[in-house]
């Protein structure tokens, strides 16, 4: 049997950091009230990154695939397929996609294929899970997927509710062909009658904005979505694995909302030092919190070869789904 292999990480914040403070501060000027004790609480973040005007979503993949790259020890053209999962992509009319501007940044001339998925939070799983079947089939060989947002650019700083949970940020895998066990199960689902209840209504009609650029988000229906589907999909992946939660070394879940991530850890029967938290620093960056966590976990030694890791997304769609590799 062919496996796919987790080979390299990497991930990228940029430069401008933001705190709960430096956020209060800017809203009261505007006679929005908020506190680092509310967003705390409510959250568990601390603080978010947000990128330079210049820097676009390919710009942050670009420095996360590179350090991927680079543990993996492989070249770019040596690699056959990039995914981009983003929510934030280059262009708002969602092409060129940011995976092909990846590759000719990356100086990628060996014409790989290279393609967009758009799954909101899950969009890493889904791209993942896309991957791992076109390199069991045989299909591609080198993968490297990324997620990469910049949601600071769809925030409403006047929507208190919303603006201080997210952040910019990317992170990167480097995915090989395999004999040796590497992702063990996938599990993907969506739910498209919750559509509305987070999401950028807007669209184009005739060259002009048609309704809102800002995300828009029923945040207690999230939340009530997301602690109920998480537990079950990570069983579902377990199951199909063969595996029970005591042979889970490491539980990287989306990092939307400290209290979804307690909830979810707390159902599967697992310690809470057993799961990657970064949400604290980084807010919620949408497809790219999973692969932040995993390179975080890699490179200060907590994740090492060998260990069990279920990650598992959710978010806008309703989208949700888990993934279990072997590193
Ligand atoms: N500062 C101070 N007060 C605030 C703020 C703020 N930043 N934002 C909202 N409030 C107020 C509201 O106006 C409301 O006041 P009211 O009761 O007077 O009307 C009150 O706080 C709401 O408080 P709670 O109901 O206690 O808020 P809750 O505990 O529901 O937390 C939150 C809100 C954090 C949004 C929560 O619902 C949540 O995390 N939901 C899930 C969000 C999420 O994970 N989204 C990402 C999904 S992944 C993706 O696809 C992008």
């Amino acid at each position: 049997r062919t496996y796919s292999k987790i080979i390299g990480t990497g991930s990228y914040l940029p430069e401008k950091r933001v705190t709960n403070q430096d956020l209060t501060e800017q809203l009261a000027a505007k006679g929005i009230e908020t506190s680092d004790e509310w967003i705390v609480s409510r959250s568990g973040i601390s603080a978010r990154h947000y990128a330079a005007p210049t820097q676009n979503s390919s710009d942050l993949g670009v420095e996360a695939a590179k350090k991927a790259l680079e543990m993996a020890g492989i070249e770019g053209n040596d690699l056959d397929l990039i995914i981009v999962a983003s929510s934030t992509p280059d262009f708002f009319g969602s092409f060129p996609s940011t995976a092909c501007i990846v590759q000719n940044k990356l100086g990628i001339t060996n014409n790989c294929a290279a393609v967009d998925v758009q799954a909101v939070c899950s969009g890493f799983v889904y791209a993942v899970a896309t991957a791992d079947s076109f390199i069991q089939s045989g299909m591609h060989k080198n993968v490297l997927v990324i997620g990469a947002e910049v949601f600071s650019r769809i925030l409403d700083f006047n929507d208190r509710s919303t603006c201080v949970l997210f952040g910019d940020g990317a992170g990167a895998i480097v995915m090989t062909a395999s004999q040796e066990p590497g992702i063990l199960a996938t599990k993907l689902h969506a739910d498209g009658r919750h559509s509305d209840i987070l999401s950028v209504p807007g669209n184009v009609a005739d060259g002009a904005l048609a309704g809102s650029a800002f995300l828009h988000m029923d945040g207690p229906a999230v939340f009530k979505l997301a602690v109920s589907v998480l537990e079950k999909v990570a069983q579902e992946a377990l199951t199909h694995a063969n595996m029970t939660q005591d042979q889970i070394d490491w539980l990287i879940p989306h990092q939307a909302n400290i209290r979804i991530m307690n909830s979810t850890a707390k159902k599967l029967g697992l310690p809470l030092e057993k799961m990657v938290v970064t949400v604290d620093q980084h807010g919620n960056t949408s497809a790219a919190s999973i692969p932040l966590a995993l390179d975080i976990a890699v490179r200060d030694g907590r994740v090492k070869k060998g260990d069990n890791v279920m990650m598992e997304g959710v978010g806008g769609g309703f989208t949700w789904g888990a993934v279990l590799a072997r590193m």
